[in-house]
């Protein structure tokens, strides 16, 4: 069986993208085929297409943390030909090809129906962006942080950002944005933040070891100086969930905000969640937690993907892009 993939090739340490026609294996025990109607591209995603260390083990590859679409070949009864399902994370895109392709073969364990409320375009509208702040909320919600003092989401523009400032807000949390583009403080305040702070504005004055506690609690999707900050600012009992690391790896912090007020910093992992935890996500966006985000994607087909990606590793993305497949 032959299909198109956006196939990234190294050559003497160069890594390029170019659509390619790709035979696949036949099903393994244990493993379903899905015809991609979607994909998404994630930060991860632009790593792995740029060559960058600790993503894909080895090239040729094809990218592609997020999949959805029908399955059209099954070794596990569970799932029939025509399911509509969803897969992300675990090692799709890493070392096992992904969603930059029209087929992909996984193992069934991977892979979940979709709600019944959504189609693939839908589930990829949020994709794995999505799942992760959907997971860093309920981390707040689950430790029942009030909706009296805001919360702060950084990164606020991108994928994730973008998606938790929207669920927050419809949550009823009022949401302080922070952002390093002054030209999207419209597209921010559109997705529900009621403050939108400047990157630089946020950073210029030195972290304390305690500040003033002004927030009920963060998402943080870009780590480093910021997540430091934030830190020192979240009001008694608050929860800071730590998942992205776009601006920096390492932060130092004091004990004092873990000792004197209580914070939980909670790390958010979704490529390995259990499928069980995705289930619960996925069914919270297609439901209650689900926002409009039909202004913020935009749709390419797999021949444009270079350009999207290079958007996101010079960090100028904004919202979500949806991969098309099919003419
Ligand atoms: N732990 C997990 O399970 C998980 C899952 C998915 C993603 N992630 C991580 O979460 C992060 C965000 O992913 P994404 O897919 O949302 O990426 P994205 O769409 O590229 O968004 C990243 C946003 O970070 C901000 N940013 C860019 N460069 C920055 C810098 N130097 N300093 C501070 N902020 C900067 C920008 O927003 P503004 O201009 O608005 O500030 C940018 O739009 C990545 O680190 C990714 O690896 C983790």
């Amino acid at each position: 069986m032959k299909y198109k993939a956006y196939l990234i090739e190294e050559n003497e340490g160069n890594f390029n993208g170019q659509v390619k026609e790709l035979e696949m294996p036949n099903l393994d025990d244990g493993n379903v085929i899905i015809k991609v109607h979607h994909s998404s591209i994630n930060y991860k995603d632009a790593l792995a297409s740029s060559g960058a260390r600790g993503v894909v083990k080895s090239y040729p590859f094809v990218p592609g943390i997020d999949v959805a679409g029908e399955i059209v070949e099954t070794s596990n009864s569970d799932f029939s030909i025509g399911d509509n399902v969803v897969a992300t994370g675990y090692k799709i895109g890493m070392s096992v090809f992904g969603g930059f392709g029209e087929m992909v073969q996984l193992p069934s364990k991977w892979v979940l129906k979709l709600p019944s409320s959504m189609n693939s375009f839908d589930s990829m509208c949020y994709g794995t962006a999505g799942i992760t702040a959907a997971a860093s909320i309920k981390k707040i919600t689950d430790a029942n942080v009030s909706n009296e003092l805001p919360i702060l989401v950084s990164g606020a523009t991108g994928g994730v950002g973008s998606i938790s400032v929207g669920v927050l807000a419809k949550l009823g949390y009022e949401v302080h944005a922070i952002s390093g583009k002054k030209d999207e403080i419209e597209t921010l305040k559109n997705m529900g933040a009621a403050k939108i702070i400047l990157r630089d504005e946020f950073t210029s004055a030195p972290t304390k070891p305690l500040d003033k506690a002004i927030y009920g609690g963060a998402v943080d999707t870009v780590g480093g100086d910021i997540l430091a900050k934030m830190i020192s600012m979240v009001a008694n009992h608050g929860v800071i969930s730590c998942c992205g690391n776009v601006a920096g790896a390492m932060f130092t912090s004091s004990v004092f905000p873990f000792i004197l007020r209580g914070i939980q910093l909670s790390g958010i992992d979704s490529a390995e969640s259990s499928l069980s935890l995705k289930k619960d996500l996925w069914n919270l966006l297609s439901d209650k937690w689900s926002i409009n985000l039909s202004e913020s994607i935009k749709t390419i087909k797999i021949d444009e993907i270079g350009n999207e990606v290079k958007k996101i590793l010079d960090g100028n993305q904004v919202g979500r892009v949806v991969i098309e497949h099919g003419d």
